[in-house]
């Protein structure tokens, strides 16, 4: 009696799983998110994430010619705001020469090929701390969806590619849309975070940002009134679906790891392409391990990826992209 198949034939040695291998990495898998701040000559460690860095505009320009030559191709900016700009309705977010307006003009400028996506949110400008604009103790929607759209607008005046929003608010996917049409920005795309849930995964980003939500009184120190419940799955799909429907371009589900069979379901159900957002905690939690020499980092850090792309993600966010890049060039 022999086995009727023999799967281990396939994995004899690496040329002949190479030849049957199903998800290969590429540089062309990644969007880059980069950290701003003002300032000359800064480039700064975030303490939460080893190895990433805050650029004032002047290095950033460095970073992103690096970028380039290796293969990196797409970014994904956010900027840090001063304390003393900040306010309940992210005035400072529609300033044209805010430093998101600047940052976007340098990466051009260096760079014309590099494709530029923006964070659309109030988070960074908020003086709460919050996605959306304060009122009566309460998140309001419609008025933040307002000035999102003019964040939307500002941002491809600037010259930027694509709009990312990633607050989570009602209905701004099309006000951002309509926006967009109204002003003649026909091409600049929009990437929604459409399944974006309300995960503990964001903390270094927010120390990265200084951006966590503030201590207040009539507000819950979490967004869970914007963002996703973790325990629901057809709401991911109703949100990316209506997402669709108003015009993005590109979903993402946020964040990855712990996430991937969202993936796989929308990526079965949609047709437009995917993103996934492997957040700053699952970066955190890497860097955290290897450097106890608990994990190996490369081996552990291609695996993760590889299963977010074996997921369903066309498109990946990762503080990784370098690192992985630099492996798979070597
Ligand atoms: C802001 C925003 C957040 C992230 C991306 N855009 C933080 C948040 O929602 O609190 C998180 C990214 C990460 O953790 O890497 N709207």
């Amino acid at each position: 009696m022999y086995p009727l198949r023999r799967n281990r034939r396939l994995r004899t040695n690496e040329s002949i799983r190479s030849l049957v291998r199903e998800t290969i990495i590429s540089p062309n898998d990644f969007l880059v998110p980069l950290f701003i701040v003002e300032g000359k000559g800064i480039k700064q460690e975030i303490p939460s994430m080893p190895n990433y860095y805050r650029f004032s505009l002047d290095l950033l320009e460095h970073e992103v010619k690096e970028l380039w030559k290796s293969g990196l191709k797409s970014v994904l900016l956010f900027v840090k705001v001063p304390e003393s700009l900040k306010d309940n309705k992210g005035t400072e977010a529609l300033n044209p020469n805010g430093l998101m307006q600047r940052a976007i003009k340098t990466v051009k400028n260096v760079c014309p090929g590099m494709l530029v996506m923006t964070d659309v949110a109030l988070d960074p400008y908020s003086s709460f701390g919050h996605d959306g604009i304060i009122q009566d103790g309460k998140i309001i929607n419609d008025d933040t969806v307002d000035v999102l759209a003019q964040m939307s607008l500002s941002h491809a005046l600037a010259g930027a590619d694509f709009v990312a929003p990633s607050d989570m608010m009602d209905g701004r996917i099309l006000a951002i849309r309509e926006a967009l049409e109204d002003d003649g920005f026909t091409d600049t795309g929009i990437m929604s975070y459409s399944a974006k849930y309300a995960s503990a995964f964001y903390g270094p980003f927010r120390d990265a940002l200084d951006s966590a939500p503030a201590d207040i009184k009539t507000i819950p120190k979490d967004k869970k009134s914007y963002q996703m419940d973790y325990a629901n799955r057809f709401e991911a799909i109703r949100e990316t679906e209506m997402d669709i429907d108003e015009g993005a371009d590109i979903v993402m589900i946020k964040p990855g790891l712990c996430y991937l069979d969202i993936v796989r379901e929308i990526k079965n159900e949609v047709d437009v392409p995917v993103a996934v957002y492997q957040v700053s905690g699952e970066y955190a939690m890497l860097k955290a391990a290897a450097e106890k020499g608990w994990l190996d980092h490369d081996a552990v850090m291609m695996e993760q990826i590889t299963a977010i792309k074996r997921a369903g993600a066309d498109v990946i966010a990762s503080y990784f992209a370098k690192d992985v890049v630099k492996l798979i060039n070597s």
